[in-house]
């Protein structure tokens, strides 16, 4: 597995957006400092610099690839699995691909695909709160860090390590065929809680059921029980 890491870059994602013919399959890109760090629904990521995780990961294997709707929830499992041997026990996945702690936004992640005439590569983008202590009061959701959970100081590095160790190994155990989805549905943040979101253009109150065995997140809207996928809808609690 081939490593990168930049002091400065527009984005980990889209740095292997352009580089991606040319590099390997599980290349790991991190940065100190993303100056355009791009977020879901066309957001900004804002990470203040050498503070938190900004990384990406490079998928280039089909088998890998066509597990889409999985990789994303299984990146936020990852994570949720890291924080736990750091002590953060009660991380939880936001469908589809956010990590949660008490209420508040620890990891979001921007899963991408290039395609051509087919999906040639599959970008996981991570962005972790680790040190950083202070967050934007406009920010549409409450932040925390790992530092503002322990009241203590990460080595960036090592974290670095354990979060690649962790998805590298959980990617390798899928492929094998293990199933998750008993040891995800456990930590479904969204289970039983109301939402009102836009499904299809239209703004609709849901409850939620859970995350579904094809990690399609499962919903009771106007008494009728919908799957929905992660591209087709965008929710507020
Ligand atoms: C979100 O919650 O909106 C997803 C945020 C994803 C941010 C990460 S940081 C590393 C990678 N590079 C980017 O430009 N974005 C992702």
């Amino acid at each position: 597995m081939k490593r990168l890491f930049f002091e400065t870059i527009d984005s980990t994602n889209a740095y292997l957006k352009r580089n991606y013919q040319k590099l390997e399959d599980m290349t790991f890109v991190s940065a100190s400092f993303q100056s355009e760090g791009r977020g879901r629904m066309g957001r900004t990521w804002m990470s203040e610099k050498e503070k938190n995780l900004t990384f990406s990961l490079l998928i280039k294997d089909p088998e890998v690839m066509r597990e889409y709707a999985q990789m994303s929830v299984l990146s936020a499992f990852s994570i949720a699995e890291v924080l736990k041997d750091y002590g953060i026990c009660d991380a939880a996945i936001k469908w589809p691909n956010d990590v949660y702690v008490k209420d508040a936004k620890i990891c979001g992640i921007l899963l991408e695909a290039v395609t051509v005439q087919e999906m040639e590569c599959l970008i996981i983008g991570i962005g972790l709160n680790v040190n950083e202590e202070r967050f934007s009061e406009d920010f549409l959701y409450k932040a925390t860090s790992m530092k503002l959970l322990l009241q203590k100081e990460i080595d960036l590095e090592e974290l670095k390590e354990a979060v690649y160790r962790r998805l590298a190994d959980n990617i390798k155990k899928m492929k094998r065929g293990e199933d998750f989805h008993e040891k995800i549905a456990a930590l479904d943040y969204l289970k039983g809680k109301k939402a009102f979101c836009s499904i299809d253009g239209q703004n609709r109150q849901i409850e939620v059921l859970g995350i579904d065995r094809d990690y399609s997140l499962k919903v009771l809207c106007e008494q009728e029980v919908r799957n929905l996928s992660s591209s087709e809808i965008t929710f507020h609690i």
